[in-house]
């Protein structure tokens, strides 16, 4: 049996490099930020497992069991917790609690950071223990009822932290030398679907298969470029190849005239680079700085003109126990 409290979090994440064209074999570099999600067990002496998530239900607290109801956002969460409480006996009863400072559809993995943390928490609650690889297979359980056919990529980068680079269902850990440099994660506030965009850029391809292929094929020589330059240490030309991606998913049709408006802001600064991150169509900018005093300033010049932005360095930690 496990301890009375227990406390685990797990990190969001962005893409570097390669969206899009992953979808269709070409590689993608992907890095654990530090904005994270947290689960928080107690022991109850409730009859039912309980969930609670402040953020976005105040004030409720859900009881789950397979009948109970709980909202559409939750059911994935309820799923989860269903499967790790299947073959545990009733005596003990968890009490959950799911916070999170990822701001929700917007790219940057918020599902699976909550998923992760949620699966680290009860696996410890219920065993004492927890194992990486079965929180990664856990959690993705949630992710396939989100979005269908996830990459894994969210999932994976949310339970090992670090960086990734994946191409074909094979993700291979990164190791970087840019660790002095500094993310400013811009949410434009725009909201967007990933299926959305996906399914557009299916179809620009399905209209211009050799201009689209062109753009993937580009795509892919940056991510293969930018990976030896994050083994390197060589912040300049990463923030060079995230201007030329940038470029090239503008080709796609992924851009938005608000996610243009932010990448004015961004070149008025002492950026090394600027790209939008993951889907597109709205959803996050990503700038990257060399000194955490200049991506301070520009987080305040950015939320001047209305947006959120938040600093992370890259590579960050995975799921971890806050206790
Ligand atoms: O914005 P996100 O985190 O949902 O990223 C989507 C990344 C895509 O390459 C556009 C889709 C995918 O499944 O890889």
């Amino acid at each position: 049996m496990g301890a009375d409290s227990i406390v685990f979090s797990a990190p969001g994440k962005v893409i570097l490099f390669g969206e899009h064209s992953v979808v269709y074999g070409h590689p993608a570099i992907a890095t654990a930020i530090n904005l994270r999600a947290k689960c928080e067990v107690t022991k109850s002496s409730d009859k039912f497992p309980s969930l609670s998530t402040p953020d976005l239900f105040p004030d409720h607290i859900f009881t789950i069991t397979e009948k109970s109801e709980v909202p559409i956002e939750l059911e994935p969460f309820k799923h989860l917790f269903l499967i790790l409480s299947e073959s545990q006996k009733k005596i003990i009863c968890p009490k959950v609690k799911l916070t999170s400072a990822i701001p929700p559809s917007s790219g940057l993995g918020s599902s699976a950071a909550t998923a992760v943390s949620l699966t680290a928490s009860l696996m410890k609650f219920y065993n004492n223990d927890y194992n990486l690889e079965k929180i990664r297979d856990i959690a993705f359980e949630s992710e396939k009822l989100i979005h269908g056919f996830p990459s894994g990529i969210d999932n994976t980068i949310s339970t090992f932290g670090g960086g990734i680079i994946y191409e074909r269902g094979q993700m291979a850990p990164l190791t970087s030398k840019i660790s002095s440099s500094f993310l400013v994660i811009i949410n434009s506030l725009v909201p967007r679907s990933t299926k959305e965009l996906v399914e557009k850029v299916q179809k620009k391809r399905e209209n211009e298969p050799k201009n689209v292929q062109a753009i993937f094929n580009q795509i892919e020589a940056i991510t293969w470029e930018a990976k030896k330059q994050i083994e390197s240490g060589d912040s300049v030309e990463i923030g060079r190849l995230m201007n030329e991606n940038h470029k090239l998913l503008e080709k796609l049709e992924v851009g938005h005239p608000i996610l243009s408006k932010i990448v004015g802001i961004i070149d008025q600064t002492k950026t090394l680079g600027r790209k939008l991150t993951g889907a597109g169509g709205g959803g996050c900018i990503i700038a990257l700085f060399d000194e955490f005093s200049t991506a301070k300033e520009v987080t305040k010049l950015i939320e001047k003109k209305g947006f959120r932005a938040y600093i992370s360095n890259i590579f960050e930690t995975g799921v971890k126990n806050e206790q």
